[in-house]
């Protein structure tokens, strides 16, 4: 597949009001893509619905909830050549401070609702569409601070693994995409400052995007870890992961002094919408 074959495809972004969605639906708008943007707030969907130069229908919907979910499938067309899961929420803290609510939302965001969702959607799915799944490093790499968010994305790499091998006697594509930290508001101050603390590489979401554009795009998709050394640590962990204990025992006091929370229970704030607003942008 070349980038010319993106031209009049019709792809679901979630989460494109984000850091990363925001600069990958830029980039499949450059490439002729029609769009349809999600998230959960109409005004951001329309300011960026403005910039790209193709068809884009804005969705806002609280994908966290079965309501939200029926919204965003009843605003889809009936054929979609590709979805993109980038809607994603994060939760910095140390386990035993964390709200239980904080809990439920990181597995309804990002484990529950790309499982549901694709189910919903594979009648409406082209034979050859492509599915991409946005991860995580820390779905590969249990990492203190970030307990069950790392959970949440290891079970979504979980399941796109099993789904491609059950549909491999189909053309529908699925990968599965880990970035490692990145440049958006997806990190708190806190997360952060253990990055900059620790020298921990960062990315833009221009390049996070285009790396998911590159998938898009290629014959056949495949699954990616990115940046280093963080793919070099994802195979340590996985043939030696007592080595990486005790590198992570060594980083231990660094990490909670960042992790743990002045007020027990306090969590990043969690916005709620009614269950779902439409909107066509254009
Ligand atoms: N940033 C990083 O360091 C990093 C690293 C590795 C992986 N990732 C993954 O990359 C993906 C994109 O992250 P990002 O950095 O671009 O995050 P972001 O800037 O915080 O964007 C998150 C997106 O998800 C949407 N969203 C959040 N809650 C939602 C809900 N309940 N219903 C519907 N949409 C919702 C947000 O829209 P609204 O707020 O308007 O609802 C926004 O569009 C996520 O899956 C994340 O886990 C990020």
């Amino acid at each position: 597949m070349s980038a010319a074959a993106l031209q009049g495809q019709t792809l679901l972004l979630l989460g494109a009001s984000g850091g990363i969605g925001a600069a990958l639906a830029k980039q499949l708008a450059a490439q002729g893509a029609n769009l349809i943007i999600s998230g959960r707030n109409l005004v951001p969907l329309q300011r960026l619905a403005t910039q790209l130069a193709t068809k884009t229908q804005c969705v806002a919907a609280d994908l966290s909830n079965f309501a939200g979910r029926e919204h965003l499938l009843l605003a889809l067309p009936d054929k979609l050549d590709g979805v993109i899961f980038a809607a994603g929420y994060n939760d910095f803290a140390l386990f035993e401070q964390q709200d239980p609510t904080a809990i439920h939302r990181l597995f309804e965001l990002n484990t529950l609702l790309p499982i549901l969702l694709t189910r919903a959607l594979l009648p409406r799915l082209t034979p050859q569409a492509r599915l991409v799944y946005v991860g995580s490093t820390l779905g590969a790499i249990g990492y203190p601070g970030y307990a069950a968010y790392g959970a949440s994305k290891a079970a979504l790499k979980h399941f796109v693994q099993a789904l491609r091998r059950e549909m491999a006697d189909t053309a529908l594509q699925f990968c599965y995409i880990a970035p490692r930290a990145t440049q958006t508001s997806m990190n708190t101050l806190a997360a952060q400052e253990l990055n900059q603390a620790l020298g921990s590489k960062t990315d833009q979401p221009d390049w996070v995007a285009s790396q998911i554009l590159n998938q898009l795009i290629a014959k056949q998709m495949q699954d990616q870890n990115l940046g280093m050394p963080e793919r070099l640590f994802i195979r340590l962990n996985a043939l030696l992961p007592a080595l990486l204990d005790k590198a992570l025992r060594k980083q231990l006091t660094v990490i909670k002094q960042f992790a743990r929370r002045k007020t027990p229970g306090l969590t990043q704030s969690i916005k709620t919408t009614p269950a779902g607003v439409k909107g066509a942008c254009k």
